[in-house]
């Protein structure tokens, strides 16, 4: 049993929760994620870790109630527990897995679109820790679903608040700021990395290749089991077939198929979209495991 030591509502969209998890805490590096699972019976529910403190033992979640599983999550309150939580799954980030001095002189500049601030936050916390302040964009559709603002401006180098209804900071979207911090405010970046929904990590990395910066996107947003085995997350990336959660969640966005992504993540709602993704994609059809 994994016990929820905190429960607390973020916004009218967003919660937050911070769960025991001592092994998972020791372990753990940004970009990664967990499955949790409520009950028994209960869906498997693949979110990313938004902070671990490796001292108290403990891992940072924070969850929008958007279907069934993610809504009955928000019973569960301080001092209850989930039955199964399983991570760290997936790659680190790979700014992790640089070489530090070579991390030190790149520009890093992130793009959180609404709750993509969550998995934004512990990547450039981490860069803090190793001395380096990379620059962030935190946007959302209006002033009460800003997250993890006063966090972020503890570790970022500048931070750079928008709202798509101006009702606070730039109005308009991340991927606008970006344009005028580099058209007009003279500043230059090594890397973009975009956390958000496909739609705007789409725009966003339309926008940052005719600015001439590589990117790095999330493909959490696909992911259902989490395990490599539903097939779910297949994209394509560089014309070869990957899984967000065993080969990413991170990926270039430069040469991702979004479209496809997002229409396929749409047809895979139904059962009726799956079998015709059955179809289509032949002997292919499966997931990341090799064992399915
Ligand atoms: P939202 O709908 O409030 O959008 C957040 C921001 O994205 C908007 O404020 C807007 O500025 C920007 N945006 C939207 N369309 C855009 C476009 N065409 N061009 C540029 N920017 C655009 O998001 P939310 O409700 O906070 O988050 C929900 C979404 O986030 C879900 O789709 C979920 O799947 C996704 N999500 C992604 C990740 C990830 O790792 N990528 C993690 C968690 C959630
Ligand atoms: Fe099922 Fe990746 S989420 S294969």
């Amino acid at each position: 049993m994994y016990t929820i030591k905190k429960a607390k509502q973020l916004n009218k969209a967003n919660y937050l929760m911070v769960l025991d998890a001592p092994v998972i805490a020791k372990h753990c590096m940004p970009g990664q994620f967990i499955i949790v699972k409520k009950e028994e019976n209960s869906e498997r529910i693949p979110l990313t870790i938004c902070d671990y403190d490796r001292e108290e033992g403990t891992i940072t979640i924070v969850f929008q109630p958007v279907g069934v599983s993610t809504t009955k999550m928000l019973s569960l309150k301080e001092g209850d527990a989930f039955m199964d939580v399983v991570g760290p799954l997936g790659r680190p980030s790979d700014l992790t897995e640089m070489p530090l001095e070579e991390l030190k002189k790149m520009k890093l500049l992130f793009i959180a679109g609404g709750v993509g601030a969550a998995p934004i936050y512990p990547q450039v916390k981490w860069l803090h820790e190793q001395g380096i302040d990379a620059d962030v964009i935190n946007g959302a559709r209006t002033k009460e679903l800003v997250l993890f603002e006063e966090e972020m401006r503890s570790v970022a180098g500048n931070m750079y608040i928008t709202t798509d209804d101006g009702s606070y900071g730039f109005k308009g979207t991340g991927t606008a700021m970006m344009e005028e911090l580099v058209n007009n405010q003279g500043k230059h970046y090594d890397r973009m990395i975009a956390i958000g929904p496909m739609i705007m990590m789409k725009f966003c990395v339309l926008s940052a290749k005719k600015l001439g910066i590589p990117t790095v996107v999330s493909m959490n947003p696909i992911m259902v089991d989490g395990t490599g085995m539903c097939g779910a997350c297949r994209l394509t990336v560089n014309g070869e077939t990957k899984f967000a959660c065993v080969d990413g969640p991170e990926f270039e966005g430069d040469n991702l198929d979004f479209d496809e992504a997002m229409k396929r993540a749409r047809m895979y709602k139904t059962e009726e979209g799956r079998a015709m993704l059955a179809l289509q994609e032949g002997e292919t059809h499966h997931g990341g495991c090799g064992n399915c």
